[in-house]
């Protein structure tokens, strides 16, 4: 195994308190990084670099932990383009479209859809993401949901399982038989492929009691769960989120001063999805409201064809800082390290020795450029541990 020693970083934000000025943001300047076996050996002045097998020069960039997009629904065909238009003309997000993506993606099959989604998570890595969670969720029967996660699981490990993503057309008239067919085989199919499972906890999707039973199965094969809770309503998912410690809670556009509470005293992580609010034109959740209780708070794209078609973190980032009252460090923090909590890993989303060699290299001389200069190309490059060891 070769080491790498990355040079001239004139700002390196390791996210480990014991480094650098001790803030949780760990930060040196004029910084040095050694990758060895894919793990960060040693991070420190440049000027005391230790010589390695190879060389990579940052040229006085940033460098930061690689984006932990913890949040995405990668693999669906088609696109809605006409629903957003019509949203910028005063309509309103219902969730109503997912059947259509559901229907898209049926209709195509294995191989492009593997290829359309592995296009996307190519879009998400140049842009800086070397983690990134994929959910199912756009097809609904028992053999679609298994082919979207073997889809999933050749591109990520944080696989999770969403059959509960809407009740599908065949069963409207009949939506117990679907909560017990997710719950039951379809759960049993789709276990075995996916880490997590999720449910989209809402008004139109499903109520706070079909979420816990799905969610205590889930659990009970093995899964971790994680929740879409609070998008269009106060939709009482933070409050369940926290009953059963689920490891995030996601959107949480709506929020009472209870479900602040619940949060502050708990291990799951609010996790903010603001691309949903920027493409459905919804007021912003407040990120400070809850980072002044110390709640944490983690960003993700949700890349998805309905609400988010982003596949930028630096956007959402910037998004985190105009919109939801974070600073600059708050939402990069969000980005990298509230992300790995948010998906119960202590390995990535910082760079401290002994972490995963993940790490972005920015063309600018601060992190702060990801929301200062919103739209830029600042990803010089992304290097992914696993891609160190294949080298
Ligand atoms: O996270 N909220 C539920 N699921 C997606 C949207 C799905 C869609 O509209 O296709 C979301 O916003
Ligand atoms: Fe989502």
């Amino acid at each position: 195994m070769t080491s790498l020693v990355v040079r001239h970083i004139s700002e390196l934000t390791t996210n480990d308190a014991r480094v650098g000025d001790l803030s949780m943001m760990g930060r040196l300047h004029d910084a040095a990084m050694v990758v060895d076996g894919g793990r960060v050996a040693w991070v420190g002045f440049d000027s005391d670099a230790p010589a390695c097998d190879e060389m990579l020069d940052a040229n006085d960039g940033a460098v930061v932990p690689g984006f932990v997009d913890s949040h995405t629904h990668l693999v669906f065909a088609g696109e809605r383009s006409d629903e957003f238009e019509a949203r910028m003309a005063g309509a309103r997000y219902d969730g109503g479209g997912i059947a259509r993506t559901v229907d898209a993606t049926r209709a195509t099959t294995r191989s492009r859809l593997a290829e359309l989604s592995r296009r996307r998570l190519d879009e998400l890595r140049a842009g800086g993401v070397t983690t990134v969670e994929i959910k199912s969720g756009y097809e609904l029967t028992v053999e679609g949901e298994v082919r979207l996660l073997d889809v999933a699981n050749e591109l990520s490990d944080e696989v999770t399982f969403l059959g509960a993503h809407v009740v599908p057309r065949e069963y409207a008239n009949d939506r117990d038989g679907y909560v017990s067919l997710v719950a039951g085989e379809m759960l049993e199919r789709c276990a075995p492929l996916a880490k997590w499972a999720d449910v989209f906890c809402d008004e139109g999707a499903f109520s706070v009691d079909e979420a816990r039973v799905i969610l205590t199965a889930a659990r009970a094969k093995g899964l971790d769960v994680r929740l879409h809770a609070n998008q269009l309503g106060e939709s009482g998912g933070v409050a369940l989120g926290v009953e059963l410690d689920v490891a995030s809670v996601d959107h949480c556009t709506h929020f009472c001063d209870a479900d602040v509470d619940a949060l502050a005293t708990s291990q799951t992580v609010a996790t903010l999805l603001p691309g949903a609010e920027f493409c459905t034109r919804s007021a912003y959740p407040s990120a400070r409201r809850l980072l002044d209780r110390g709640v944490c708070v983690a960003l993700a794209t949700d890349c998805n064809p309905g609400t988010s078609y982003v596949t930028s973190m630096a956007f959402v980032i910037a998004l985190g800082v105009r919109e939801m009252g974070m600073t600059t460090d708050e939402a990069l923090w969000a980005a990298t390290f509230a992300g790995s909590v948010a998906l119960r890993r202590s390995d990535v989303g910082r760079l401290g020795v002994g972490a995963r060699a993940d790490y972005v290299v920015l063309d600018a001389p601060r992190a702060a450029h990801l929301a200062y200069r919103p739209g830029g190309q600042l990803v010089r490059s992304t290097h992914r541990a696993e891609d160190a060891r294949e080298a």
